[in-house]
């Protein structure tokens, strides 16, 4: 048990902490260049606001949320998504007070009782966007080319997109009513999760898993021909700027998220070479979440990207960076009585912002030069009993194996050269 993490989680160790950041500054990079704004909120909140913000009866809530009572005896909840917690923060700090839309992002993990398996995490980490006060389908549009123009910058391009509407509260009841007939004298037949979604999330079985469900929702009702007037122009709005903006997308009139707060548009991307969790970007609009909340009525919209499938899609890809741990200067002291002078010199060179770094295993000659040769290291600086008398260093260039006897004054200088070159 002290040993081994708690299943579905997984330590970030330093040698994939560099694929991490090649992603978060990718994030960074087309966010600013969207003109997004950073949102940090904290990892939990009050238990109420996703059960009020995903819905009571998604599995999310029902069945995967970390929930525990503090020791004030307040119901605490780790995020298993963020877009709630953006809400209540928005509404808190009164963002809608600025400049509209707000457009923000964020980085970081969420947590969700899953059943772990490759791509599915108990804490996972999301890259996210929301958008609010924006109503017209552009908004829709930008932030789905903002989650192409990531993905493509990543070197990743062979994605699918798929959209749908799941209209608003104006044409979900008739769709919903339609949906409940055509299901009615087959809900016997589906699995237990469905005859429960009958009642009271309907369009849940539309995106169950089960194969005998699967083929009974053949010939459902699509939400699509029954979407009211406003809804469809919206969808029509949509596919169009896509269209415009030369985004390939395939109409899925099956596609149901997994949280109740959706309005009109839906979408998702997949990239099929990760098999069973495919699904790298969720996300849709929420034009009700807002109000929900305690708001104004505020339309808005935002997506989620798996940070997690994103790092196994580049590997699958071999898109992965080449990170390097080279360090300028290896500073190797020959001696104990020379570890002083070395610190010494070690400081002064991170000073300089040279990247340095030292020998502390009091290691003989050769080890070190061993161990210098594993960052590797562009320099090594040795400092034994004669240098140190006459105040000189040892100096060698690692590349071209030439070693200089220098002034300890100047390795600094000799250095700062030496990259330049
Ligand atoms: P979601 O579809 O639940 O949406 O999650 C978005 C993405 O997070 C998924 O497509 C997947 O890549 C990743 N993900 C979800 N669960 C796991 C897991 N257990 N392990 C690894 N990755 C996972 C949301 O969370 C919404 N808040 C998205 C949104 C934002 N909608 C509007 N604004």
């Amino acid at each position: 048990m002290l040993t081994t993490g708690p299943r579905g989680t997984k330590d970030i160790l330093p040698d994939s902490c560099g694929y991490w950041q090649y992603v978060e500054q990718t994030i960074r990079e087309v966010c600013r260049s969207f003109a997004y704004q950073e949102i940090r909120t904290p990892v939990f909140e009050h238990t109420e606001l996703f059960l009020r913000g995903i819905g009571e009866t998604t599995d999310i809530v029902e069945k995967e949320m970390y929930t525990f009572a503090d020791r004030g005896k307040r119901s605490i909840t780790l995020r298993p998504e963020n877009t709630a917690a953006v809400v209540r923060a928005y509404l808190e700090h009164k963002l809608y007070a600025g400049p509209q839309p707000t457009k923000l992002f964020y980085i970081g993990p969420m947590f969700r009782y899953d059943r772990p398996q490759a791509g599915r995490y108990r804490q996972f980490h999301q890259f996210g966007i929301e958008v609010l006060g924006a109503k017209g389908p552009a908004v829709d549009a930008e932030i789905i080319s903002l989650a192409v123009r990531f993905f493509n910058k990543l070197g990743l391009n062979d994605l699918k997109l798929f959209i749908n509407s799941v209209g608003c509260p104006e044409c979900r009841p008739v769709y919903r009513a339609k949906l409940q007939e055509f299901f009615r004298d087959k809900v016997p037949n589906l699995c237990a999760d469905c005859q429960s979604r009958f009642d009271r999330n309907p369009m849940r079985i539309l995106d169950c898993k089960n194969e005998t469900c699967t083929t009974h929702s053949q010939g459902a009702p699509h939400m699509v021909d029954c979407l009211c007037e406003e809804c469809t122009s919206h969808f029509n709005g949509l596919k169009e700027l896509l269209t415009a903006a030369g985004i390939n997308f395939v109409t899925n009139p099956r596609l149901v998220r997994g949280l109740d707060y959706y309005t009109k548009t839906a979408f998702e991307i997949q990239y099929a070479p990760l098999g069973a969790q495919s699904a790298v970007c969720g996300g849709g609009r929420y034009d009700g979440l807002v109000a929900e909340c305690g708001g104004q009525p505020t339309p808005g919209i935002g997506f989620a990207i798996g940070i997690e499938r994103v790092l196994l899609a580049l590997e699958k890809q071999a898109l992965l960076p080449v990170i390097t741990s080279a360090v300028d200067v290896f500073v190797a002291p020959l001696g104990i009585k020379t570890q002083a002078a070395a610190f010494k010199l070690l400081t002064e060179l991170r000073q300089a912002g040279i990247t340095a770094d030292m020998d502390f295993m009091d290691r003989s000659l050769k080890a070190q030069m061993k161990y210098a040769n594993k960052y590797p290291a562009k320099f090594v600086a040795l400092i034994g009993e004669d240098e140190l008398e006459q105040d000189k260093v040892m100096l060698k260039n690692m590349e071209t194996g030439s070693q200089e006897l220098i002034n300890r004054a100047e390795l600094v200088h000799m250095i700062t050269e030496g990259m330049e070159k």
